[in-house]
């Protein structure tokens, strides 16, 4: 009998066409709606693997219904959705999809400061709600974006990426980082500081690290008041680092001046949620790694990690 794996989303077939050839590939079949968690629990009993996505919580609770479950393979290079310490301890592998998405992500963590910085959002409605009837002097002036300071915290390969970026715009780049980078110090000449420093120094404030108990909440309103009043916040990596409370704050009371958001706390958000109707808040519905190509990349590399196992019991990128 074949191995069973549980698809948690609606992927292309042509992604698990090699998977299907030696594993039954069951998947929640409804497009664009998460798998109810009861029929995840289901579902995914007899499976030996999953491939999940960030939408999904793969706990403690689901790993034990799953008696037989031997790798998680996650769509995503975050996998904060994952218990990962209980995994361990079931001797359950884990995968991410690292790589691959890098300079997609980086693509649009640098679109999304020009965005906030120019006002781009604020300046296409402006036309389409009829408010363009002359042009002014001071009309939409946003910041400038070349040679200005940008401070990354998180400095992966996302980080390098979007360093690498900042560098074609003459800019300054300061990072913070639980190690030194010294391929990043070389390449675009970054500087390593503290926390502290990078806020109190930085023009743009960009957040990319991962969402650990440590980082949990690491934008307070401590680190919100220690940033430039004309400082710019970026978060395209998890929402949980923010403080959201704290964010609004430094937003309302002009403690900073914008900030770019692809995450948040609680995703799905609505529109009446606080941060959103703020007119120097752009909002991105988490889309950080979202063109087709990437997508298709991510899915397959899931795929692949499972087929591998199943193979030959190695994987390509376990976390
Ligand atoms: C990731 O891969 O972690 C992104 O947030 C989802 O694309």
């Amino acid at each position: 009998m074949k191995p069973l794996v549980y698809v948690t989303r609606k992927l292309p077939v042509e992604a698990l066409r090699s998977l299907s050839k030696i594993a039954t590939v069951k998947m929640w079949e409804k497009a664009n709606v998460p798998v109810p968690r009861d029929v995840l629990l289901e579902e995914a009993k007899d499976a030996t693997a999953l491939l999940t996505m960030l939408t999904e919580r793969v706990d403690e609770e689901l790993m034990n219904v799953c008696e037989q479950l031997e790798l998680i393979a996650n769509m995503a290079v975050g996998y904060d959705n994952i218990q990962v310490d209980y995994a361990r301890k079931r001797n359950i592998i884990v995968t991410n999809t690292p790589d691959v998405l890098t300079d997609t992500t980086a693509d649009l963590t640098f679109a999304l400061l020009m965005a906030t910085a120019r006002k781009l959002i604020e300046a296409s409605n402006y036309i389409k709600h009829d408010k363009w009837t002359t042009w002014s002097p001071f009309q939409l002036a946003g910041s400038d974006i070349h040679h200005k300071t940008m401070g990354i915290v998180g400095m992966g390969r996302i980080g390098e990426a979007v360093a690498k970026r900042a560098t074609g715009f003459d800019m300054k780049i300061l990072y913070y980082n639980r190690n030194r980078k010294p391929s990043a110090e070389q390449k675009y000449n970054a500087m390593h500081c503290s926390f502290h420093e990078l806020l109190k120094e930085s023009d743009f404030v960009i957040c990319l690290a991962p969402l650990t108990e440590e980082t949990k909440h690491l934008f307070n309103k401590e680190a919100f008041k220690q940033m430039k009043q004309s400082a710019i916040f970026i978060n395209a990596s998890r929402g949980a680092l923010v403080d959201e409370d704290a964010l609004y704050h430094a937003l309302t009371t002009g403690e900073i001046a914008a900030a770019g958001l692809d995450v948040f706390e609680h995703e799905p958000i609505r529109s009446n949620h606080p941060l959103v109707n703020l007119h120097n808040v752009v909002a991105l519905p988490h889309i950080g790694s979202a063109t087709l190509e990437t997508r298709m990349k991510m899915a397959t590399l899931a795929a692949d990690n499972i087929s591998s196992y199943l193979k030959n019991g190695e994987v390509i990128t376990p976390v």
